[in-house]
């Protein structure tokens, strides 16, 4: 949640923040603002998004070679402009951009209170602010050391940059639990949140570690030390991310480019790791983990939202295909629940972004508890994939749409090819059902591409239910998750209240609710319980539901009882949910178009999750 963005060095350092905030801006718009130093330190900022900021900052004094920015995910105080970052500190020398939360500020702000300082914000980051500030006149410190003083005594997370009126070649960074990247050009630097501001400058970035400051002074070479004030050496990376990834590309929204991405973005994942002449599979992580793989009493995978979906689907797969136990738990609740595990235990992190507070915490959890931990995420060089023992990157490039889609698949993909590889090392699978698999595996990225062609039929489909107010997904087996998905999509960005289902279940409640308003999505491919889930349309129909089925090539019985089919390209059930989940995608996305939503960024979430 929220973004922030600086940059000192020879250019103008509005445009270059202004830019890299629009790129950020998925990770909150609740607010944007800078921070810029020509003779006097001038903040801008304005409730809304970016653009607002914009236009506000219009006809103002932009001059400077120094700025930071900052698009904001309100959590403490309301999406205001008082509450917008930056935030200064009381003698107007310093401000400061945050993102991360800070959780003692009460006790820090009373304390200050008390010493004289007036807050004009409801915000814990003023309070970080006026820490610094106080410590520099109390202790008469230079501003870095001022800033790691103030860290030791602050609990919560944090990615943070200052700037500071007396120091106008300088910028400090930090970060603890918040993603922070430094870009670092030819005698200048720039600070992100993620690479996408930084990549059209440079593509060679310092990736912050936990507790440690960045002291970036033009001209300098950059100092980072920990907040005890031990040096640290700067490990230099280079960015494999291009720029083209990162825009729209003739369409209209990130959520439409990035589900069209999917035949592509499924290949990459299985590049290097399926062979597809001899079919062989070979997955990085778990060959360096072979042994304790084959000796786990369990899995345990531990994600958020559309990455919990995904890891239902890989329950199912490797309980399947490599008989290993496998639990999946919500990391907000797993965090928080005492759970029980050992040194047999391996616990995998699901996430795209890398940085989900939630899925961080359960995972650090599991290794102060002995299990191994392991993580499956897009973002390369996040702070889960850092945190884990081992791991596999899904490659599906960088998903900007606050929806996702494109890291579904890929997250599929490559728990697809975790429960072949364990099969094959176990045993527990014939070499004529894992050739079968690998081979259809590698034709999903076609079947997918045919899927597509059925855009212009689900957009109509769109169009008859766009008012609705509810919707009903039901599926069964590997397309049960795909049905949560489904409805996940949906309320995320058309804000219509929509429940995902065991078909089968449907019974036990929710079937209270069909009559002839109800619209119900049936992932009813030709799976072992067609004849039941057919049942279950059977019974949505008997109460004039409205059916839309989605169904395999050639089905007669759906069809026969449905509004609307829309047919996908027969697969074995076990990579159903890689093709059965774009209809989904895509109805949704035309809902939110029609009913005129944010669709690349939905009211009230963020891209990235990285507070409690
Ligand atoms: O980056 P992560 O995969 O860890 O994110 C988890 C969820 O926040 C995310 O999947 C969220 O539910 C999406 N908005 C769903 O489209």
């Amino acid at each position: 949640m929220c973004g922030i963005v600086a940059y000192i060095g020879h250019q103008q350092a509005y445009p270059i923040v202004l830019k890299g905030l629009k790129r950020l801006e998925y990770r909150g718009y609740d607010s944007a603002g800078v921070a810029l130093l020509d003779t006097d330190l001038n903040i801008y900022k304005k409730a809304g998004k970016v653009s607002n900021l914009e236009n506000f900052a219009e006809d103002k004094n932009l001059n400077s070679t120094v700025g930071i920015g900052h698009t904001r995910w309100a959590t403490h105080g309301a999406p205001n402009d008082v509450n917008a970052h930056p935030h200064k500190s009381g003698n107007d020398r310093l401000a400061i951009i945050h993102n991360g939360i800070i959780e003692n500020y009460d006790a820090l702000k009373k304390e200050l209170i008390k010493r004289g300082h007036i807050f004009e914000s409801d915000t814990d980051t003023e309070v970080l602010i006026h820490l610094i500030e106080e410590i520099i006149a109390k202790d008469n410190v230079s501003l870095e050391e001022a800033v790691r003083y103030s860290l030791n005594e602050v609990i919560g997370a944090y990615a943070i940059v200052i700037i500071d009126k007396e120091n106008p070649n300088k910028l400090i960074a930090a970060r603890n639990s918040s993603p922070l990247v430094i870009g670092i050009g030819k005698e200048e630097f720039f600070v992100a949140s993620d690479a996408t501001p930084i990549i059209e400058f440079t593509k060679n970035v310092i990736y912050l570690d936990d507790e440690q400051v960045a002291i970036i002074e033009r001209g300098q070479e950059i100092k980072i030390v920990d907040i005890a004030n031990k040096q640290i050496t700067p490990m230099i990376q280079e960015l494999e991310m291009n720029l083209e990834a990162i825009e729209k590309g003739g369409y209209e929204h990130f959520m439409l480019k990035e589900i069209y991405e999917q035949p592509q973005s499924i290949r990459a994942s299985m590049l290097g790791r399926l062979n597809s002449v001899t079919g062989e599979v070979t997955l990085g992580g778990v060959e360096e983990f072979e042994a304790k793989f084959m000796n786990a009493d369990r899995i345990i995978f531990v994600a958020c939202g559309t990455s919990w979906h995904s890891a239902l689907v890989g329950e199912y797969m490797i309980e399947d295909l490599a008989r290993i136990p496998v639990e999946v738990e919500y990391a907000s609740e797993f965090r928080y629940r005492n759970p029980i595990l050992s040194e047999k235990d391996i616990v995998i992190a699901i996430s795209q972004s890398g940085e989900t507070a939630d899925t961080l915490a359960a995972l650090e959890l599991a290794k102060e508890k002995g299990a191994t931990i392991y993580g499956i995420c897009n973002v390369v060089g996040s702070s889960i994939a850092r945190a884990t023992d081992a791991g596999s990157y899904t490659h599906a490039g960088p998903e900007i749409g606050v929806a996702s889609t494109k890291a579904f698949t890929a997250q599929i993909t490559i728990l697809a090819l975790m429960a072949l590889t364990l099969a094959q090392k176990k045993g527990s699978i014939t070499k004529t059902r894992y050739q079968e698999l690998t081979n259809q595996l590698n034709d999903i990225p076609r079947l997918v591409g045919k899927v597509l062609e059925s855009n212009e039929q689900i957009k109509y489909i769109a169009e008859q239910y766009k008012d609705a107010a509810n919707f009903l997904y039901l599926g069964r087996g590997y397309n049960f998750p795909v049905a949560l998905e489904g409805a996940l999509k949906l309320k995320e960005i058309s804000y219509i209240h929509a429940e995902g289902y065991p078909a089968a279940e449907m019974k036990h409640g929710p079937i209270a609710l069909i009559d002839e308003n109800m619209p119900v999505v049936a992932i009813a491919t030709r799976i072992a319980n067609y004849q039941k889930v057919v049942s279950n349309i059977q019974e949505v129909k008997a109460r004039n539901g409205n059916i839309i089925g989605i169904v395999t090539e050639g089905d007669e019985a759906i069809r026969a009882i449905s509004e609307h089919v829309i047919e996908i390209p027969a697969t074995d059930e076990f990579l159903d949910p890689l093709i059965s989940v774009i209809p989904l995608q895509l109805l949704s996305y035309h809902i939110a178009v029609m009913r005129d939503c944010n669709v690349d960024q939905p009211r009230n979430l963020a891209k990235s999750v990285t507070v409690e």
